[in-house]
């Protein structure tokens, strides 16, 4: 199925067809934070100097002696030394700098309409520091403290950055999953981390409908024995069952706790907080973040790829769920002093202006979102976004997949007007920060390239050798630290090893995207090398998919693959060959996927076959089966175990299309 970008449709294909390239627009470029070329030469000349120059400009307890130790790779350790509370550079130094009343954060209710004054509340710098403290009370005074690990299961509230603040005032690493999960992933990633606490909601609003959360951890609950508490934000009025002694609600522990608490002073290379993702075995992988380099990473990244001043009013769509919440919603603009928006809902809901409503609304001048949500408005048609005033916007940013051309030009003349800049931004839970990304006052963009890397960041391709390509494609790779790069995974830390610092040396970082190069040195990704799809831009690996599937009684076997997929990027298809009859099975078996994993992983299609193409040693051609999917040449297959398989697959596949 085509997008239609209704009305402006034969403006775009002439645009497409030209290649156009985009210089920053006059005006935004002469008022630009980075409109000096130059900024590149001296970040380069002297990373050091340029990220110590960032790092400076947080609030240290005490100074750094040294501004990276790279004398052991890839262990990296930046600022040496130094000590500094997260949630304080977050909030208390603006309160402080008497910035209290500052709005931190527009927060807006999907139902925003019944709920009244409630329904939209502006959540000030003072406020969220008073909740901050109050809930790190709470964590203290039930036995977390530093070094513990606090789970965050919760929708999109101000709460969830107060949970998030309030464990990294006492130094508990917060492990956040994203509400669109299943509680056995939550189970999963609570029990992989050791955590002490689980803060969730009683529901989460879902198009109008509350949807159970806290009954859901009940049921994981018992089995995670070393969770001894669990805070539950009520956010629907549901009246969840509280067992007592273990649970407390959020408002009723916060009421009753001291507002203040003492910040603990955390060294630079204390752990910030863990993230899980996925990677190419079926286990998620727990990426561990530090404070000090972690914070620098976002506050330069965010205050100079958004050119983020004063008066903006900041919007990142995505969910605090993933490290695009982390990095963009919650540390950066909060370490910059930012006022942004959040909405809790669907950007669907109740209609297909909602997004465009809110930004008219709050006059939100900087936007930041994904691909598939802007392929999913393009579809929705012109006459949404028409609707609405959107001249406060000045800059639109995407990430999370490749943007196609054609989005990327929508995106800029529907909802920018033609005249706002776009950054691309490539980077991953891994970089913590934004790595490829244009300056919007410098880079002349080009759309569908992320463009080039941010000053300090240096990004090679290489080919199989480890040869550098200067144009053209290969193996995408940064070959300098940075200070917000992960320092590990939580508890595998030779897999941390294995998995980005085998191949070219353990001063390579293997980013684990294909990406080209062209003729002016922009980078343009192409896509995984391992065994990752990227659907809606969120991560997830084919074995854990698969490991899923197999799970289930009735799957003997499985393979997964993505696809193409117009919408999301990729999909996911899943092979099974059924335990019994496969009569049915399909719809059973993608709903199983996503009450296991959550509904980002729910396969679009399940093909149900009797064999699938494996090698003489039993290894499932996996290759083949995506050349199946593509409808392309299957060449050579006379080296399968079984060569007859591959002709039953392409006619299930083509079959079980209808
Ligand atoms: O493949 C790249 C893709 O998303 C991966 C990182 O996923 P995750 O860790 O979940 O972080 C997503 C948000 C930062 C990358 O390895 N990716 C991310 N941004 C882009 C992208 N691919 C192309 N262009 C981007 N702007």
């Amino acid at each position: 199925m085509e997008p239609t970008d209704k009305g402006r449709g034969g403006e775009l294909d002439v645009l497409l067809h030209t290649e156009q390239t985009f210089p920053p627009p006059k005006g935004f470029a002469e008022r630009a934070i980075a409109n000096d070329p130059s900024i590149y030469e001296r970040a380069n000349a002297d990373p050091e100097a340029w990220w110590s120059s960032w790092a400076e400009k947080l609030e240290w307890a005490e100074p750094f002696s040294q501004v990276l130790d790279w004398s052991d790779p890839p262990r990296a350790k930046w600022f040496v030394g130094g000590k500094l509370n997260a949630s304080v550079n977050c909030l208390d130094r603006h309160v402080a700098a008497g910035a209290g009343d500052r709005v931190a954060f527009h927060w807006e209710a999907e139902n925003a309409d019944d709920l009244g004054a409630e329904g939209r509340r502006g959540v000030t710098y003072a406020e969220l520091l008073d909740m901050t403290q109050r809930f790190a009370n709470v964590l203290r005074s039930v036995g977390v403290g530093k070094g513990d690990v606090v789970g965050i299961y919760l929708p999109m509230l101000p709460e969830a950055v107060a949970a998030m603040l309030g464990c990294a005032r006492i130094g508990a690493i917060h492990n956040v999953v994203f509400g669109g999960f299943s509680a056995e992933s939550v189970r999963e990633r609570m029990e992989f981390s050791d955590a002490k606490l689980l803060v969730t909601a009683d529901a989460t609003l879902r198009r109008g409908e509350p949807i159970p959360m806290k009954p859901a951890v009940d049921g994981i609950l018992t089995a995670l024995p070393k969770v001894e508490h669990c805070v539950v934000v009520d956010r629907c009025g549901t009246k969840p069952a509280m067992t007592e002694g273990r649970d407390l609600f959020w408002h009723e522990a916060l009421a009753e706790a001291e507002p203040v608490c003492e910040p603990e002073q955390m060294d630079s290379e204390d752990p910030l907080y863990i993230l899980y993702t996925s990677g190419s075995t079926g286990k998620p992988k727990g990426i561990l973040h530090t404070t000090g380099g972690y914070l620098t990473g976002v506050t330069a990244t965010h205050r100079l790829v958004f050119d983020l001043k004063d008066d903006d009013v900041y919007w990142c769509g995505a969910d605090i769920g993933w490290v695009t919440g982390h990095s963009y919603i919650v540390y950066g603009p909060l370490a910059n002093g930012a006022t942004s928006v959040i909405y809790e809902g669907a950007p669907n809901y109740p209609a297909e202006d909602r997004w465009w409503e809110i930004i008219e609304r709050y006059g939100v001048s900087i936007f930041y979102t994904a691909p598939t949500a802007i392929r999913a408005c393009m579809k929705w048609g012109d006459e949404h976004p028409e609707k609405h005033d959107l001249s406060s916007l000045r800059l639109l940013g995407s990430v999370g997949e490749p943007i196609n051309p054609r989005a990327w030009l929508w995106y800029r003349e529907v909802i920018g007007g033609g005249r706002c800049p776009i950054v691309d931004t490539w980077w991953q839970t891994e970089t913590g920060a934004i790595m490829i990304s244009p300056l919007p006052g410098l880079t002349t963009t080009k759309p569908g390239s992320a463009t080039i890397p941010f000053p300090g960041i240096e990004a090679k391709i290489l080919d199989s050798e480890g040869e550098e390509i200067e144009e053209g494609a290969g193996i995408l790779v940064l070959t300098r630290p940075w200070p917000s790069m992960a320092r590990d995974l939580y508890k595998e830390s030779d897999r941390f090893i294995e998995t980005y610092w085998d191949r070219y040396g353990r001063d390579t970082y293997l980013v684990g995207d294909a990406a080209r190069r062209d003729e002016d040195g922009y980078f343009w990704i192409v896509g995984r090398i391992d065994d990752v799809i990227n659907v809606s831009g969120h991560r997830l690996s084919t074995m854990e998919v698969e490991s899923t599937l197999v799970s289930n009684p009735k799957v003997a076997e499985a393979a997964v693959i993505g696809i193409p997929d117009e919408m999301t990027g990729q999909a996911i298809v899943a092979f099974c060959i059924p335990q019994g009859s496969g009569e049915g099975l399909e719809g059973e078996l993608r709903e199983y996927v996503a009450e296991k994993i959550g509904k980002l992983a729910r396969p679009k299609r399940i093909v149900i076959c009797d064999d699938l193409p494996k090698t003489r040693s039993g290894k499932i051609m996996r290759r083949l089966l995506r050349d199946i999917a593509a409808g392309e040449h299957l060449g050579d297959v006379t080296t399968l175990r079984d060569p007859d398989v591959v002709q039953d697959v392409v006619r299930r596949f083509a079959d079980q299309g209808d």
